[in-house]
């Protein structure tokens, strides 16, 4: 829903409001058409606030102070309301910084933000040190914010009482709080901030939740139990640490924003800051200055969003140099407290949203602009050594050299089988692949067609392919930094550094990314493995997937930069009954990522599970057949995903995606689903033939959001997996992280 503006009010207001410093402001001053009008004056015209966060040393410099005062309307304590700062020793507060910055704002018709009851970072030692039983550490967090949120009762307006409480994945953030006390914290932290200032607005806060992304998808959601179970939570905060380079999409904030408005949630974007890299002169700030204008445009739109802080004032005190090397100039005053073009812009967008003379309109249809799967996941390292730890690995798993039947046969996957994994430290990805190989190539004239790994990264329209035989360093290729690679000495084992130039910290940042194993056992090569499927075009540019450097406050696009290749379903001729009737052609995937392990999503070597599935249409029927290796089968279960099963997740076009549940042995479970839709196995359930009536007749070309999963339980007590043709978070039966599906 648009921000209305109320003429009448508008004059009311401006008649009486002061500048803090001068009194009243002149009419001129005051009226729309000065371009010069202060962005507390426009915004406050349309009940927006504007913020900076502070630190009393700043409120020292009078520049500062004076900026502070004429241009905002709100602060945030940028540090000195956190945990370290108001409670230094088990049994003492401080708040003698936060006194200061509140009795600061209150003389200057300031509104406060409290900053952050609850947090992973920040923390005194004496808490993270401590080895506290759940009882303990729920008692001093009850302590902490009733004592913090008393002490500022009637005087702190909103609160930001968790924060970044979810991982880049939508998972819960492990965390001294998720670790001892388990997801309750989140409530109990709400409840208790409530109990201590019933008045106060109480908010959940975190970074890349902006979009539509996983982690956003994870707050919504969660939020929403909240809301159900009566907890007192009032609004979402997004902090928006963004970077110059990559636009806002903001079909996709808007979407978001719409969606925590149905909550009744009120939405404020807490931190925002557009970190500009240090080469990149003054187009730097005019990329800087979209990407604030943007943000301006969707707060004036939206009368939900009523707050627009940013982090710090000015580019003098911003914490973005010392956190992300080569970045700075972040904000929208520079050094010397001068108007940078990206205040122009806001300010020229708040001019016309109080004029009435926006046209803006926020397009929210986002049917093309879906991430359909989770990019590959490089952690942050502390230095440059490569750790198992801290990577996630993920299979080779798609033979290309195969067009359609790209799956591994039991044979084959003993006669070749790896798995990779890449982190980065500073602008250096730092990554490991581990092979398991019967016979070792590299005699062969041709460098490809010896047993070797090949990686291949794209940025925007550049590529490299990095090659080394077993055994060998990289082959020389004209690239703009240094890549080595290094193989122990059973060739079991290669450690790879690509380090870039251009780039002084790969933090956030997303890379065209794939990564190949050859194998060759004589004749030539039979295998090369990708985490992908595709037509083995790499080395044209072509086909890649997503790297994400994950990391603190790095931003996850929700545009994917590349869409990896999609999955195709044959056309059949005739309807079908049965899996001896489906061609013998077809495109046959394995299910290859056990997305139940977010470290290693690979199968265990020696574990026996392994399967493959095909999928043809005809007319408004999809047809699909699954085989299944597995030594231990499991359908005892109460909960039917508990079993052994498949399942299969379908949406065309607009419609409501639909999930249907086959367990080992039986049909689907019944669903509200209004077309037919049936399963049936073999005696030995290795193999399962479905059918599935479509709405409408699917077309040639068409593209279904799809993915479908192998459930596997060895010991009838848990899942040991959950095999997707994909990486992703197993949210699939939420409609989100599917597939394309392409009818031949
Ligand atoms: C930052 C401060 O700006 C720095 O001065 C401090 O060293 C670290 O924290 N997300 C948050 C903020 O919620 O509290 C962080 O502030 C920035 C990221």
């Amino acid at each position: 829903m648009k921000k209305v503006l109320i003429p009448t009010l508008l004059a009311v207001t401006l008649l009486g409001c002061t500048n803090g410093q001068n009194g009243k402001l002149s009419n001129q001053e005051m009226s729309p058409e000065n371009a010069g009008m202060p962005l507390k004056y426009l915004a406050s015209q349309i009940n927006l606030g504007i913020g900076a966060a502070v630190e009393t040393g700043h409120l020292k410099d009078p520049q500062f102070r004076a900026k502070l005062i004429s241009e905002f309307s709100q602060i945030t304590p940028e540090n000195e309301m956190k945990f370290q700062y108001v409670h230094p020793e088990k049994d003492r507060f401080d708040f003698s910084k936060g006194d200061e910055l509140v009795a600061f704002a209150l003389e200057n018709n300031m509104v406060v933000k409290g900053h952050a009851l609850v947090w992973h970072i920040q923390n005194p030692s004496w808490l993270e040190d401590g080895n506290w039983s759940k009882a303990e550490l729920m008692a001093i967090l009850e302590n902490h914010i009733k004592t913090v949120v008393s002490h500022y009762r009637g005087k702190v307006t909103y609160w930001d009482v968790v924060n970044e409480a979810f991982d880049d994945n939508g998972g819960f953030r492990d965390t001294i709080w998720y670790r001892t006390i388990g997801e309750e914290y989140i409530e109990l932290a709400f409840r208790w901030a409530h109990e201590a200032d019933p008045d106060a607005v109480l908010f959940y806060n975190d970074y890349s939740t902006e979009g539509m992304t996983s982690k956003s998808n994870a707050v919504y959601r969660y939020i929403k139990t909240l809301i159900e179970k009566g907890v007192p939570v009032q609004g979402v905060g997004t902090q928006l640490h963004l970077t110059a380079e990559n636009p806002v999409s903001d079909s996709s904030v808007a979407r978001n924003i719409e969606r925590l408005d149905d909550l009744g949630l009120r939405i404020h974007f807490t931190e925002v800051d557009v970190r500009v890299r240090d080469q990149d002169g003054a187009a730097g700030l005019d990329n800087q200055a979209k990407r604030y204008e943007s943000l301006a445009k969707l707060a004036a739109y939206y009368p939900e969003v009523d707050l627009f802080t940013t982090w710090g004032l000015s580019d003098k005190y911003s914490w973005i140099p010392g956190w992300f090397e080569g970045y700075g100039r972040a904000l929208m005053f520079d050094k010397n407290y001068q108007q940078k073009p990206a205040y122009k812009a806001v300010q020229r967008v708040l001019t016309d949203a109080v004029k009435g003379a926006s046209t803006y309109k926020p397009v929210t249809d986002l049917s093309n602009a879906k991430r359909f799967i989770q990019p590959f996941n490089a952690k942050e390292l502390t230095s440059d050594k490569f750790d198992s730890a801290k990577v996630v690995y993920y299979p080779f798993a798609f033979n290309q050299l195969n067009q359609k039947n790209q799956t591994l046969s039991p044979e084959q996957r003993t006669s070749i089988d790896g798995k990779w994994g890449v982190a980065y430290h500073k602008n250096k990805l730092i990554g490991q692949v581990i092979r398991k190989d019967d016979v070792t190539v590299t005699n062969n004239a041709q460098a490809h067609e010896n047993d070797n790994v090949e990686i291949f990264v794209r940025l925007g329209d550049k590529f490299w392919q990095f090659r080394s035989i077993v055994g060998q360093d990289f082959e020389p290729i004209d690239f703009p930094g240094k890549a080595t690679g290094k193989w122990n000495k059973d060739g079991s084992t290669f450690d790879f550094t690509v380090e870039f130039n251009d780039y002084q910290d790969l933090v956030g940042e997303t890379f065209g990314f794939n990564i190949a194993l050859a194998d060759n056992d004589g004749a030539g090569r039979d295998t090369q493995l990708y985490p992908l499927t595709g037509n083995n075009i790499g080395w044209q540019g072509e086909e890649f997937g997503e790297l994400f450097m994950n990391g603190q406050n790095a931003v996850v696009s929700s545009e994917p930069v590349s869409i990896p290749p999609a999955f195709k379903a044959i056309k059949l001729p005739t309807a079908i009954k049965s899996a001896e009737e489906m061609t013998t052609g077809g495109y046959q995937y394995p299910f290859a990522f056990n997305q139940l392990n977010q470290n290693d999503m690979t199968v265990k070597n020696g574990d026996d599970i392994l399967g493959n599935w095909k999928v043809g249409y005809y007319d408004n029927w999809l047809y699909g057949v699954v085989n299944r290796v597995d030594d231990v089968t499991v359908t005892s279960r109460e909960a039917p995903y508990e079993n052994d099963n498949i399942e299969v997740f379908v949406q065309q076009g607009d419609k409501p995606m639909n999930q249907f549940r086959s367990v080992v042995g039986q049909d689907f479970e019944q669903t509200g689903y209004s077309g037919r839709y049936e399963a049936h196995w073999n005696k030995e359930g290795t193999q399962l033939f479905f059918a599935i009536e479509l709405d409408s007749s699917i077309k040639s070309g068409e593209s279904i959001s799809w993915n479908i999963a192998l459930a596997d339980n060895d010991d009838g007590k848990q899942r040991k997996y959950q095999l997707y043709p994909v990486a992703g978070s197993n949210i699939s039966y939420l409609g989100e992280e599917l597939t394309k599906l392409i009818a031949e």
